[in-house]
């Protein structure tokens, strides 16, 4: 089984990813960090915490980073709702879940404790990685591998060139991108191809309670655009862990854009490097993934 610490900003694709990594067997989801992101934090962790409440599932909940580490925070609630996950009325919170203490130090103990290797799986802004990789850099050596859902290979959906995630926390990202460490990134365009179609839904909805919670939430993402495709970007992380071969990964050299006057958060991907820092989905089999997610959905319904 695959070790996994999570860090998250719950938002409606959030908790679709966070339940399959809670359900799956070929993974054993020690953590999950709860970050500002698409709504404040306050919400991303009560939503956390509401997601594990409903599922009935103990995994540890940390209360992660407050605000990116340089800009001020921005926000994503006209996409997610107010409170991040609108269109289902989820539990009242279970607190208990919650594990006391600084982020980026209850992660450093549960990779030092660790009896293998961990794998990092950030699906928000990566400001508390980039906080532990400041504060532990000894951990970096016990960490099998980083996998993203951020950046963009062409134009962004924050600003013309910058992608959400990757937006909301720059430096942070581009902390973590530098780190040396094998990295696997599901950027903007996978997580568009991999829309959820009409037909799917239905599928989706017929799974069962958590079939039925995820229809909801998914019947209710708000596309700035007007795009009406359900686009569930952070799944295709999870779908690039556990199910590589659906993906194209080729590597590429990540910088992020941090003095742009119009590209400040743009991730520059450059395919034609010689040194390249990622590997980066550049396709998806969308049949297989779309299988795929539907099964995660099942077995997350037989619990
Ligand atoms: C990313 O931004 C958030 O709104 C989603 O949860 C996803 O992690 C997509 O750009
Ligand atoms: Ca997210």
């Amino acid at each position: 089984k695959k070790r996994v610490i999570l860090s998250t900003d719950p938002g409606i694709d959030d908790i679709a990813a966070t339940t399959f990594l809670l359900f799956d067997p070929q993974v054993d989801l020690r953590m999950i960090v709860a970050t500002w992101g698409n709504v404040s934090l306050k919400y991303t962790l009560q939503n956390a915490l509401k997601l594990e409440t409903f599922l009935h599932t103990k995994v540890p909940v940390v209360v992660g980073a407050n605000q990116p580490l340089v800009r001020p925070a921005i926000s994503a609630a006209s996409v997610h709702g107010e409170t991040g996950i609108a269109g289902y009325e989820f539990p009242k919170e279970d607190t208990s879940l919650i594990k006391k203490g600084l982020a980026a130090t209850l992660m450093h103990e549960e990779i030092q404790n660790s009896p293998e290797k961990v794998t990092l799986m950030g699906i928000g802004p990566l400001t508390d990685f980039a906080l532990l990789f400041k504060q532990y850099p000894e951990d970096l050596e016990k960490i099998e591998e980083i996998v993203i859902m951020g950046g963009n290979i062409g134009h962004g959906n924050h600003s013309p060139f910058a992608e959400y995630n990757i937006a909301g926390d720059p430096e942070a990202a581009q902390i973590v991108l530098q780190s040396g460490l094998p990295t696997k990134i599901a950027p903007l365009e996978i997580g568009n191809k991999a829309h959820i179609t009409a037909s799917e839904l239905d599928k989706i909805k017929a799974c069962g309670e958590v079939g039925n919670m995820l229809y909801s939430l998914f019947s209710n993402i708000h596309e700035p655009d007007g795009d009406t495709r359900i686009k569930i970007y952070d799944p295709t992380a999870v779908g690039i862990l556990l199910q590589p071969e659906f993906f194209n990964l080729k590597p590429a050299h990540i910088e992020i854009e941090l003095a742009g006057r119009y590209t400040y958060g743009a991730s520059v991907m450059d395919f034609l490097s010689d040194n390249p820092n990622t590997e980066v989905a550049t396709d998806v089999d969308t049949h297989k993934f779309a299988e795929w997610f539907i099964e995660e959905i099942k077995q997350a319904d037989q619990g």
